[in-house]
């Protein structure tokens, strides 16, 4: 295991080197998109300069080798979810192509008018939007678990949703907005109590916890690459077997049939049934290396440091003239969310954009969270392990001079 040493794991990320604005990148924006290290990048471009070849169908070299390096990426998956065999990891593009999957493929075989699905306030468009579209088809109901006063999900409120009705919760492990982190353990555990499935959204948790699908008994669960420091456009989706393999194929094409007549198709077995068409080979095998360079620092380091940065920034930023911190989960990642007073989040973001300082501004992909906030938008920092003190207090300083222009 490697030592975590900041000094060096910056000089793993060749884009922290770079001034944006003539000034040095800091970079907050890590809910959004993690940046990439030089093992990733390097592993990609080898793929494709020595490497390169379709998987699952050549008859040559480059085809063969292929088909090992993508099916090594699945086992990595695999083996960072937790998950009981590589057969029960489907690579997609990401997260928001996972819960589509899910909504759609699980949906049209197990929804009937009048069941219900459990969403939560927290969640993300793309977590509630596919399960609208399938709900409107079905004629299911969404219900949806409120959040309480410090940006938690409110479990009670959650329990009283639940009956033989509910068939699916589908919740994030992290709220990307306000950092809550859910215990969705107890969550699982409860929905399974009334027979109900359990997805988890893990986009934000991936890079923050260990991951265990089998310890949570999660029946799906969904992350995205780019925020685990991998390349854009892979993913993947946990599914238990035994519901995977009673789902439709969610796409036609190559690689996921057995056989096809004009009578008749039939599908491969899974996970092929769902990864229709060429994959994202040289994606899957960055993928691979990112698990890799996580696993080698390890979660409780990574853990420690990105607490000591949400600590410093929960600590400074209130130093801020009329700079408001919008929750206090009782279990918080590293994001935060604020408001500032007479300036729009947005206005905010731009000014210390000047200073070289990213963040993001916006209603964050959560439109039904900013509702229950009362608020139209916010302001987010989101640290990672390359983030420093150091930073938090230019993202200090800088919200201090946008707070004095307005
Ligand atoms: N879901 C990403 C975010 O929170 C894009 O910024």
């Amino acid at each position: 295991m490697r030592k975590f040493d900041v000094a060096s794991i910056r000089a793993d990320f060749p884009i922290l080197e770079r001034q944006v604005r003539g000034k040095p990148l800091i970079y907050l924006d890590n809910g959004a998109s993690t940046l990439k290290p030089l093992v990733v990048i390097d592993r990609i471009s080898k793929y494709y300069r020595e490497e390169s070849s379709n998987v699952h169908r050549g008859a040559h070299f480059l085809a063969e080798q292929g088909t090992v390096f993508f099916e090594q990426a699945r086992e990595s998956v695999r083996r960072f979810l937790n998950a009981a065999q590589h057969e029960e990891i489907i690579f997609t593009r990401g997260t928001t192509e996972s819960v589509n999957l899910v909504a759609q493929a699980w949906g049209e075989v197990a929804l009937q008018p009048g069941d219900e699905i459990i969403l939560s306030e927290l969640e993300h468009h793309s977590n509630i939007v596919p399960w609208q579209i399938i709900a409107a088809r079905k004629k299911a109901i969404i219900r949806v678990i409120p959040i309480d006063a410090n940006g938690d999900l409110d479990f009670e409120a959650f329990t009283k949703l639940l009956s033989p009705r509910t068939k699916m919760m589908s919740i994030t492990a992290t709220s990307n907005v306000l950092g809550s982190i859910v215990d969705v353990k107890k969550f699982i555990a409860a929905a399974h109590a009334v027979g109900a499935l359990a997805f988890i959204d893990a986009a934000q948790a991936v890079s923050n916890q260990p991951i265990d699908v089998k310890a949570w008994d999660a029946d799906f669960l969904a992350f995205s690459g780019h925020k685990l420091f991998a390349p854009y456009g892979i993913g993947a989706l946990y599914g238990k077997m035994a519901l995977l393999e009673k789902m439709d194929p969610y796409q036609g094409g190559g690689s996921m049939i057995s056989e096809v007549t004009w009578e008749k198709t039939t599908w491969a077995a899974v996970p092929h049934k769902f990864e229709a068409g060429t994959p994202s080979i040289a994606d899957a095998v960055g993928l691979d290396m990112a698990i890799r360079y996580v696993e080698d620092l390890g979660f409780e380091q990574i853990q420690a440091h990105k607490h000591s940065l949400l600590e410093h920034a929960l600590k400074v930023l209130p130093e801020v003239p009329g700079l408001k911190i919008l929750g206090s989960p009782k279990k918080q990642t590293s994001i935060v969310s604020f408001t500032m007073a007479g300036a729009h989040p947005s206005d905010v973001g731009a000014l210390i954009d000047q200073q070289g300082v990213a963040i993001r501004a916006g209603h964050h992909c959560c439109q039904p969270l900013m509702r229950a906030l009362g608020v139209p938008a916010t302001a987010r920092a989101s640290f990672s392990i390359y983030n420093t003190m150091a930073e938090i207090d230019v993202l200090k300083t800088s919200l201090i001079k946008a707070a004095e222009f307005f």
